[in-house]
């Protein structure tokens, strides 16, 4: 306890102080899905919880909806994007191998300072992206932080594959952090991050990002996919809520990565987390990847579910396969 203590004096604490999102105008409900994927409105819902999916048009793209999350996210943490020194962004569908698309929400916003990059760890990316980025401000001069997940998954599915490109849709979710002193107890509490690269053969694409001007697509094994995601969400929920010295009763609210209904349920029964305390958009988001977690998030700050102060824990797992698991406080004491 005694170094817990001086750790939580020395240490800065960053806080999460403002969330925003974006979806695509366009929606896909399962029954207008192409209809040679020969799939059903019935099997969808069954399998996965997923009712519809928003899809980016011809001229949005990754950047595009990240630029329109952040900016909600700032006018919801009251900042002004001249204050941010630090952006990093979450995606498997950058608008191109480079530059960083985080570098073009940084020029849209007029931000004229401070490092811009990308980080690819999948559906895991916004956990990788929130540890990566408290750890800049803590160790840096460096104060206020975008992090965003945004992701045009549609753009690397296969739509002759029905097991696949039922799955996914696009949108983004983008959250400010900033750094203070002496507000012990509030913004990120504990986190983790995880990958086993032995299992990089069950969720991949088959081609790189346009090397030969054939993009990779999404394969999947989903029964071994499945089976690892209850199994490393557990975990990972676990050691990041003793690590942030609480218990499960202490959490307000659950956003777990929202891949499938059924995961949901069998994390939900596995560690005897009430569903009443679980955040769930997989109906009508399905899985966005990286921005799954704060769009998700900011769902529910908008319908005014998660509040000021609330105790919220966050978890994902993707390819890589990679996974982690987030602690917060949120939001700034009055
Ligand atoms: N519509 C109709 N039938 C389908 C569809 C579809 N969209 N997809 C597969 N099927 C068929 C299969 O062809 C198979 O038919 P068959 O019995 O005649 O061979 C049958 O349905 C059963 O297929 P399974 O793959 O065994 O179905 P399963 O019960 O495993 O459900 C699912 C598939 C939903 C993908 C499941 O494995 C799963 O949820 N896996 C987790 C994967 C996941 O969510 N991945 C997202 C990325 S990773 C992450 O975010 C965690």
């Amino acid at each position: 306890f005694l170094i817990i203590f001086i750790k939580s004096k020395l240490m800065d604490n960053i806080l999460i102080t403002g969330v925003g999102s974006y979806l695509p105008d366009k929606i896909i409900l399962n029954d207008s899905l192409p209809s040679e994927l020969n799939t059903s409105d019935e099997w969808i819902r069954k399998r996965t919880g997923i009712t519809q999916r928003h899809i980016v048009s011809e001229n949005e793209l990754t950047s595009t909806m990240a630029i329109e999350a952040s900016k909600k996210a700032l006018i919801n943490a009251n900042l002004n994007s001249k204050e941010i020194d630090l952006v990093i962004l979450a995606t498997t569908t950058p608008d191109n191998t480079f530059p960083a698309t985080a570098v073009k929400v940084q020029s849209e916003l007029n931000m004229k300072t401070g490092p811009a990059f990308d980080i690819q760890a999948v559906c895991a990316g916004f956990i990788y992206a929130l540890k990566v980025a408290s750890s800049i401000l803590q160790t840096s001069n460096l104060n206020k932080a975008i992090v965003i997940g945004s992701e045009s998954f549609s753009k690397i599915l296969d739509w002759n594959d029905r097991s696949t490109s039922v799955l996914f849709g696009d949108g983004a979710g983008a959250v400010i952090l900033e750094k203070y002193k002496d507000y012990n107890n509030w913004g990120l509490l504990s986190s983790n991050f995880y990958s086993d690269g032995n299992f990089s053969n069950i969720l991949y694409t088959d081609n790189g990002p346009g090397t030969d001007s054939k993009v990779g697509k999404v394969r999947m094994n989903g029964k071994e996919v499945f089976k690892h995601a209850v199994d490393k969400l557990s975990s990972c929920l676990i050691d990041v809520i003793k690590d942030a010295n609480l218990s499960i009763e202490d959490i307000n609210y659950l956003i777990p990565h929202q891949a499938n209904n059924r995961i949901i349920d069998s994390l939900s029964k596995k560690l005897n987390f009430p569903k009443d305390k679980i955040i769930n958009t997989v109906d009508i988001h399905a899985n966005t990847s990286a921005a799954s977690i704060p769009l998700a998030f900011s769902h529910a700050v908008e319908n005014k579910i998660i509040k000021n102060g609330d105790i919220i824990a966050m978890n994902a797992i993707g390819g890589g396969l990679s996974w982690g698991a987030s602690v917060i406080k949120f939001g700034k004491p009055n």
